[in-house]
């Protein structure tokens, strides 16, 4: 794209729609630490994959537009678990570790 815009193949009023596409389909770090959450055996809930939504660390929709999708996790005990809040854990929907790195 940005070869383009340097070609004068795409105006730099286009050049700026993309890129805030491309923000958008970027998650954004809800917090640097997860979250603890006792969850119950045989219960789905779904993650936040976008870092947008108010109700962190589950999805309130807010990633509508964004090309992000909420991520399933079934609970197959009950017990405590860690939900990613950077959002850029390898093993989404839980915390990895990774935050100590963002
Ligand atoms: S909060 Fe994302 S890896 Fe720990």
């Amino acid at each position: 794209m940005y070869r383009r815009q340097i070609a004068g193949l795409v105006p730099p009023a286009c050049v700026h729609e993309f890129r805030e596409q491309d923000a958008m389909s970027e998650p954004v770090v809800a917090r640097k630490s997860p979250f603890k959450v006792d969850v119950e055996q045989g219960k789905a809930y779904f993650w936040c994959a976008c870092g947008r939504s108010a109700s962190q660390p589950f999805c309130d929709g807010s990633h509508k537009g964004t090309g992000l999708a909420p991520v399933r996790y079934m609970a197959e005990a009950s017990k405590t678990v860690f939900f990613c809040g950077c959002k850029a854990s390898a093993k989404k929907p839980l915390c990895d570790g990774t935050h100590n790195r963002v």
